[in-house]
């Protein structure tokens, strides 16, 4: 276990900067083409309007041992790929049974989870919500507002991410614009 000396971070609650500066994921419409339901209009929107940024991750990166606690603010930007609203590409964490916090910051959001059960949730989360991601629970996050969605996690550093079930099999629920408002539909597409 390494000895790590105790430190903070500042936190801009609208954008999710962190002070002093981390390491920063950014993920764009080319590397989630392949997720949005309207695979169509993903194309069209790289090829007509560039690779627009989707979200992007600032974290606060630990040694992948027991009892390291990392976190990480999370941007995503709003907008749509079609009806879908922006999202991540959404995880089941490697060790299953590790669990993690989700606190809003700024904007408005979805917090889907599903279980390789069957079981869904969707949790609506606004600045102040804090949100339980059980352990066995996949999780993906979608801007519903006309704002960026910012929020905050606090996970186990084992738990580690498995990103490939999501990217390979979907995930159960789309968040589409319906009759001018987000709603949850099932993803006629799931495997
Ligand atoms: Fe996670």
């Amino acid at each position: 276990m390494s000895l790590i000396q105790p430190f903070k971070s500042e936190i801009d609650f609208a954008t999710g900067d962190l002070s002093p500066q981390r390491a920063t994921l950014r993920r764009r419409l080319s590397d989630m083409k392949l997720m949005y339901a309207d695979r169509n209009e993903a194309a069209r929107i790289l090829s007509e309007e560039g690779d627009r940024l989707i979200y992007e991750v600032q974290g606060v990166e630990l040694p992948e041992e027991e009892g390291q606690i990392p976190h990480c603010t999370t941007r995503i930007l709003p907008g749509r790929v079609g009806d879908e609203y922006h999202m991540t590409k959404g995880h089941y964490h490697a060790r299953r049974e590790q669990g993690e916090v989700y606190f809003g910051l700024s904007g408005r959001g979805y917090l889907l989870l599903q279980t390789d059960s069957g079981q869904t949730s969707e949790i609506e989360m606004v600045a102040g919500s804090a949100a339980y991601v059980p352990p066995y629970w996949a999780h993906r996050t979608v801007n519903i507002g006309a704002e960026d969605f910012v929020f905050f996690s606090v996970w186990e550093a084992r738990a580690g991410h498995d990103y490939g079930t999501i990217e390979r099999d979907g995930f159960r629920m789309l968040v589409l614009l319906r009759d001018g408002q987000p709603t949850v539909v099932d993803n006629p597409k799931y495997v």
